[in-house]
């Protein structure tokens, strides 16, 4: 095995100043220690790849479809993705010349960024979010802003913004919302998205909207950023949490004509393409009414396991932002307990077995709080629910 040649490090370190391993992962990776360990830690779907859409991917390779897509992704898929944004969002998108498909959303947001970042740029976004934003607005030598939202229920309101806009200066060159959110499990109404594009409208700052989280919104219907302010939207989504794929990293991004053009070339500098089994799969998730059944039964056993968490954790004194979509809930840890939410869920897991993840690392606002992800059988989120019951309740008692 080769030995580094260690003056070739000298300069390789600037642009990564601070950027350490993923925090959600390190923390799993200390759960994964403990014996008998129930984690609500990852945001993955539990359930399998529906049995058409993996026949769709093999049927692929049985018939040699083994040579480079175009860099866009096959045309099939392409038209397929545009007719779900239409379908499902009222979008209108070109497949030729506005949609690209990428490697994940991942892929799709590090695209966005290359393209539109130049050092010294900030993007500012609503905290707390994503943490992997971060990263990769700083890898791009830019600085990530954040709004915290923690006190209008996480969300993002016009005066936030321009009071961040007027702070911050022209350095501003984008803005990235992710709706509904992880980790706080809120989505914005019609009404909210639209107050936030009046605002941006009147710049000339790009969005990146990640909606990976789209198809599960409950209790209302999406309304993506993209329908009301097109021409300064990247729209980011994807099968990885509609169709339980995460592994099969098929995202897409769509813009404006003149936009994606540069954003396309950035994606084809850093993949090529997207693989072509699992283009295939993605096609029939995107382009058939079994795959868009196949989301609806995954989204009505969401509703059920957040509504069994939410209902025990609150009883538990945890308050709560009522979760409207994808798979978590941002919980407020209870008075009388450890409040530092690192020291809250290192104690959790040693003293419970339970692994769920600290809010301080999604950025301001995100103090005080675990985020629990429901993505998990209903077996193992009762267990979960116990084990936490019996934590906070000696934690309680301790603390007085
Ligand atoms: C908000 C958000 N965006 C993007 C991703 C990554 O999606 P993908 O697996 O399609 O790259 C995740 C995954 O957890 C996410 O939570």
């Amino acid at each position: 095995m080769p030995n580094t040649k260690q003056s070739l490090l000298k300069d390789l370190d600037h642009l990564y100043d601070g950027l350490g391993a993923n925090p959600i992962r390190v923390f799993d990776a200390e759960a994964n220690k403990i014996d008998g360990v129930v984690k609500l830690t990852l945001g993955e779907p539990d359930f399998n790849v529906p049995e058409h859409i993996k026949q769709a991917a093999i049927d692929s390779i049985n018939n040699n479809e083994s040579h480079y897509g175009p860099s866009n992704g096959w045309p099939k898929l392409r038209q397929a993705a545009t007719h779900f944004l239409k379908d499902r969002y009222a979008l209108d998108y070109d497949p030729d010349s506005e949609l690209v498909v990428t490697v994940g959303a991942t892929e799709g947001l590090h695209a966005c960024l290359d393209t539109l970042l130049n050092p010294g740029d900030k993007v500012l976004m609503p905290s707390p979010t994503f943490s992997l934003y971060d990263q990769l607005i700083r890898i791009n030598g830019a600085e990530p802003v954040y709004i915290n939202t923690a006190a209008t229920d996480f969300v993002l309101t016009p005066e936030q913004l321009e009071a961040a806009l007027a702070q911050e200066g022209p350095r501003v060159k984008a803005i990235l919302l992710n709706f509904p959110s992880n980790p706080t499990g809120v989505t914005y109404s019609k009404a909210q998205v639209e107050a936030i594009a009046k605002v941006v409208a009147k710049t000339d700052i790009a969005v990146i909207s990640d909606e990976i989280y789209s198809e599960l919104t409950y209790g209302s219907t999406h309304y993506s950023f993209a329908k009301a302010l097109p021409e300064q939207t990247l729209l980011i989504n994807g099968v990885s949490k509609s169709h339980a794929m995460t592994g099969w990293r098929i995202g897409i991004i769509a813009g404006p004509a003149e936009l994606m053009k540069r954003v396309m070339l950035a994606h084809a500098f850093d993949v090529t393409v997207a693989s072509n089994p699992a283009m295939a799969g993605a096609t029939e998730a995107f382009a058939t009414e079994a795959g868009r059944q196949d989301s609806l039964a995954m989204k009505a056993e969401y509703i059920k396991r957040r509504d069994y968490v939410v209902a025990e954790m609150r009883d538990m004194g945890f308050t709560i932002p009522e979760p409207t979509g994808a798979f978590y809930v941002f919980a407020k840890i209870p008075a009388g307990c450890i409040q530092d939410d690192q020291e809250f869920c290192y104690d959790l897991l040693r003293k419970n077995k339970l692994a769920v993840i600290a809010g301080g690392g999604f950025g301001p606002g995100g103090e005080a709080h675990i985020r629990v992800s429901y993505a998990a059988s209903m077996a193992t989120l009762q267990e979960a629910m116990k084990r936490l019951r019996a934590y906070v309740t000696a934690n309680q008692s301790t603390h007085k």
